[in-house]
C-alpha cells in the first residue's frame, strides 16, 4: 500500500498528505485501478467488494469487533479498557476528548494495518456533546421536533470535531415504567412521539449525506423492547406479545429506519425468553426483512457474552455464534467475536457468508462516511469547535420549550419583579446535576444554575439558602432556610434527583422525593409563604404529597447548560411555558404502569383502586401556560384521494403570546381486536399571539392513521366509526 505518511510526521503534515493522497486517488479512473477500494469515485458496493477480496479471514473478523478506548466515563463499563488495540480493529468507543489521541490510533490503523482500513469511532452523544441539551425525555415534552433536529445537528458537529464518527443515539425505547432509570434517555411512553423524535434525531445527526461536513452516523437503540424491562429493573427480561411488539415497540424503529438510520443496536433484554441479541427473528426477519433496514447492527455493551448469563448460551463461543447468526454484525465490548469466530468458522457453527455479510455492512458505512478519504480529525482549538453561541442559544430555546408547568394556583407565576424571593434547595446553586446522565463531555462549569439565572433576572431580590442536601438526614440548614423564607414574599424551592439517580443501571423502587427534601417542603410550608417548586429529575416523580403544599410546580427536567437561564426566564414571565408531558406522572408507585393509551377495561365503571384514585396525578400531554387557549370545533373534509383533512381553530384568549401544541388522538371504538382508549396520531406546535386564532390541521391517511396493525404486522382497516379527539373536542369519521 501507499505509505507516504510516516509516524515521524506532525499531525498537520499527516492531514495534508492524506488530503493529497485522497485527491490523487480520486483522480484515478475507477476501472483498472490497482486498489479500487481507494477510489472515492467508485460505487460503495464495488469498493466494499474490492476491499473484501483482499482481506484475510482474520482481518475480516477484526472488523466485527469494537472495544473501548480512552478514559471510559461510563461507570457501568469500567474495567473494559483494552490495553493493546490491534490496528485492524473495526471500531472503538472513544471516550476521550483528546483529538490527537484519536488521530494517533487512527494513524496506527491506516499505516500499520496491511490494508489501511480506518477505525470507526463511536460514542454516546445522547443529548449533546460538549454543549449539553435537555435530556431526551425533556425534549419530547417540547413537542418541537425542529429544535430536536437542530440540536442533533449541532451535537453531531461538535462530536465530529471531537473525533467521533458515530453516535449511539437516538434511544427510542417506548417506556411506561418511571422506575426504570433509562426513561430519561428516550422520548416517553408513546410510540408515535418516539417515532417523530427518532426521525428528527436521525436527520440531525446524519444530515443529507453521511460524508457531509459535521455529520455522523446515528444508531437506533435498543432494539427492541428494552423499555418493557420487568418492574423497571434494568437489564431484566420482558414479556411482549406480537401485538404489543407491532403496536408499541416497532413503530419508532420503522420510522428511524425509513429516515435512513445507518445502524441499530441490539438490546440487553430477552423477549418472551429469547434475548434480542440472539433472535434471528428480530434482528434479521423483522429488522431487515420487514422494516427494510440495510445498515449494520451493533450489540449493546457485552450483550453477546451476556447470552451466557441469560441462560441461552453455554459459553462465550456459543454466544458469539448465536449473535452473529441472529444478525448482530458488530460485537461491542466483550471480545467474544474476536476470540471465537475463527474456531466457529472451522467447526461450521458460523458460515463464511455470514461473516462476509457483516463485514460488508461495516465497511460500507466507513466508505459512506468518507473515512477512507478523511480518516483524521482536524486538531482545532476547542474554542472554535465547542460551545458555540448558536449551539448555546439552541440549548436555551430547547430548555425553555421543554419545561412543563404542572401547577399554578392563583397565578403565583410569573413572579413580579418587585417580590423578595427566597431561593432554597440543594438544586438551586447546583450545576452538575442539571446536565443529566450521558453527558460525558459536558462540564459543570459550562452550566448556568438556577441561582445564576435568578440573580441575572431578579438581582438582589434573591436570597439563597441551600436548606438541605439531596438525601441523608441532616436538618442543620433548615433554620437558615426558614429564616430566609420568612423574610421573603415567595419561596422558589429547587429540589429533585441527582443526575446519577436516573440513566443506565439506575432503577428506583420509590420515585418520590427523598425524605429530607419532603421535610424541607413541610418546614417551608409552615411559614405560610407561597412555594414555587422547581424540579430537576430524569423521570416522572410521584408528587402526591408535595402537590397540595405548593402554589406552583415547574418541571424543569435535566435541562442542560442553559437550564438556569431558561428557568428564570419562565419564572419571571419573560418566557411563557409551553412544554407538555410526554410521560404520565403517577399518583402512587402502585399505579405503575400507568399510561394514556391503555385498552378499555371490561367494566368501565368498576375496577378502580379502592385505596387511591385510579387516575394519575398528571396525564400525558398535560401542561399549563400563562395564557389561555380556546379550541373551536373540529372540522373534517374528505379528499378525492381517500384521505381526510381535519382542522381545529385555536384562539389565544389570554393576555400573553404563547406556543401551543395540538395533539390529535384517534379512537377505534369497535374493532375486531380491542384497541387503546386513544392513540396519538399527530402533533404540531405553533405560535399564537394574544387575541389571535390559528388553525391547526391533520391530514388523515386512513391506512396510516385509522388502521391498526395486527399481530403479524399487517395493517387492517375496518369499516366503522373512528373518533378524533383534540383537547375537549370530538368528531367522528365514518368509513
Ligand atoms: C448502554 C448503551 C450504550 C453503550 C455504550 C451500554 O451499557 O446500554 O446505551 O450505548 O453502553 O456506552
Amino acid at each position: 500500500m501507499i505509505t507516504f505518511v510516516t509516524k515521524f510526521d506532525t499531525m498537520e503534515n499527516r492531514l495534508t498528505k492524506s488530503a493529497i493522497l485522497a485527491t490523487f486517488l480520486a483522480l484515478m479512473p475507477a476501472s483498472g485501478f490497482a486498489q479500487l477500494y481507494k477510489n472515492a469515485d467508485a460505487p460503495v458496493a464495488d469498493r466494499v467488494a474490492d476491499l473484501m477480496s483482499r482481506m484475510t479471514v482474520e482481518e475480516k473478523i477484526w472488523q466485527l469487533n469494537q472495544a473501548g478506548f480512552g478514559n471510559n466515563k461510563n461507570i457501568n463499563n469500567i474495567g473494559e479498557k483494552l490495553k493493546h488495540i490491534p490496528p485492524q480493529i473495526g471500531s472503538l468507543i472513544y471516550t476521550d476528548d483528546d483529538v490527537s489521541l484519536r488521530n494517533a490510533m487512527q494513524w496506527k490503523a491506516m499505516e500499520e494495518s496491511r490494508l489501511g482500513i480506518p477505525i470507526l469511532f463511536g460514542y454516546d452523544v445522547i443529548h449533546g456533546y460538549r454543549t449539553v441539551y435537555p435530556i431526551s425525555l425533556a425534549q419530547a415534552c417540547s413537542w418541537n421536533t425542529e429544535l430536536a433536529e437542530a440540536m442533533s445537528s449541532v451535537a453531531a458537529r461538535e462530536a465530529k470535531s471531537g473525533g467521533i464518527d458515530w453516535t449511539f443515539s437516538p434511544m427510542i425505547d417506548v417506556a411506561r415504567d418511571p422506575r426504570w432509570g433509562r426513561v430519561a434517555e428516550g422520548y416517553g411512553e408513546d410510540p408515535y412521539t418516539n417515532a417523530r423524535f427518532a426521525i428528527a434525531a436521525v436527520k440531525g445527526y446524519q444530515g443529507d449525506t453521511l460524508s457531509g461536513e459535521g455529520n455522523i452516523a446515528a444508531c437506533l437503540k435498543h432494539y427492541i423492547g428494552y423499555g418493557a424491562s420487568t418492574g423497571g429493573r434494568d437489564y431484566s427480561c420482558t414479556e411482549i406479545s406480537d401485538q404489543a411488539l407491532w403496536d408499541t415497540y416497532i413503530p419508532p424503529y420503522q420510522a428511524g429506519v425509513n429516515a435512513g438510520a445507518a445502524t441499530v443496536m441490539s438490546s440487553f433484554n430477552d423477549i418472551n425468553g429469547v434475548p434480542s441479541t440472539a433472535s434471528r427473528f428480530l434482528q434479521t426477519d423483522i429488522l431487515r426483512g420487514r422494516l427494510g433496514f440495510d445498515g449494520f447492527v451493533v450489540s449493546d455493551w457485552n450483550a453477546v457474552e451476556q447470552l451466557v448469563s441469560q441462560g441461552v448460551a453455554a459459553d462465550r463461543a456459543q454466544a458469539a455464534a448465536m449473535a452473529l447468526n441472529a444478525g448482530v454484525d458488530l460485537d461491542m465490548g466483550d471480545n467474544a467475536y474476536a476470540e471465537n469466530l475463527a474456531a466457529l468458522l472451522e467447526s461450521g457453527d458460523v458460515a463464511m457468508e455470514t461473516i462476509d455479510r457483516s463485514v460488508a455492512l461495516i465497511l460500507a458505512l466507513k466508505f459512506r462516511l468518507g473515512l477512507f478519504e478523511n480518516p483524521y480529525t482536524p486538531e482545532l482549538p476547542v474554542e472554535k469547535t465547542m460551545l458555540q453561541p448558536a449551539g448555546r442559544e439552541l440549548a436555551l430555546r430547547l430548555a425553555e420549550e421543554s419545561m412543563v408547568l404542572l401547577k399554578n394556583k392563583d397565578g403565583v407565576l410569573p413572579l413580579d419583579k418587585q417580590l423578595r424571593i427566597a431561593l432554597i434547595g440543594p438544586m438551586a446553586a447546583d450545576k452538575g446535576h442539571l446536565l443529566g446522565s450521558w453527558s460525558g463531555h459536558g462540564r459543570w462549569e459550562d452550566v448556568s444554575s438556577v441561582l445564576d439565572g435568578m440573580k441575572d433576572r431578579f438581582g438582589d431580590k434573591v436570597k439563597y439558602s441551600k436548606g438541605c442536601d439531596f438525601d441523608g438526614d441532616d436538618t442543620s440548614l433548615f433554620a437558615e432556610a426558614v429564616a430566609a423564607a420568612s423574610e421573603s414574599d415567595v419561596i422558589v424551592l429547587c429540589l429533585g434527583e441527582k443526575r446519577e439517580w436516573s440513566g443506565e443501571n439506575a432503577s428506583r423502587a420509590s420515585i418520590e422525593l427523598p425524605v429530607i427534601q419532603k421535610k424541607l417542603i413541610k418546614e417551608l410550608h409552615a411559614t405560610g409563604k407561597p412555594i414555587v417548586l422547581v424540579l430537576t429529575n430524569g423521570r416522572p416523580l410521584v408528587l402526591t404529597e408535595e402537590e397540595p403544599l405548593c402554589a406552583s410546580i415547574l418541571e424543569m427536567w435535566q435541562p442542560g447548560v442553559e437550564g438556569g437561564v431558561a428557568t428564570a426566564a419562565i419564572l419571571s414571565g419573560d418566557i411563557n411555558p409551553s412544554g407538555k408531558l410526554a410521560m404520565t406522572f403517577p399518583r402512587h408507585v402502585g399505579q405503575i404502569p400507568v399510561f394514556y393509551c391503555e385498552r378499555p377495561r371490561a367494566r368501565r365503571d368498576q375496577g378502580f383502586y379502592q385505596d387511591i384514585p385510579t387516575e394519575p396525578l398528571y396525564d400525558f400531554a398535560y401542561g399549563l401556560s400563562y395564557t389561555d387557549y380556546t379550541y373551536g370545533d373540529i372540522n373534517i373534509s374528505s379528499n378525492a384521494d381517500g384521505t381526510y383533512t381535519a382542522t381545529v381553530a385555536v384562539t389565544n384568549t389570554g393576555n400573553r403570546d404563547g406556543l401551543e401544541t395540538v395533539h390529535w388522538f384517534v379512537t377505534d371504538p369497535v374493532s375486531s381486536i380491542s384497541r387503546p382508549a386513544k392513540e396519538l396520531k399527530f402533533f404540531e406546535k405553533k405560535q399564537i399571539k394574544k387575541g389571535a386564532t390559528v388553525v391547526y390541521s391533520f391530514e388523515i391517511d386512513p391506512i396510516r392513521d385509522l388502521a391498526f396493525v395486527n399481530s403479524k404486522g399487517e395493517p387492517v382497516l375496518e369499516k366503522g366509526r373512528y373518533i378524533l379527539t383534540v383537547k375537549d373536542k370530538i368528531k367522528t369519521i365514518e368509513l
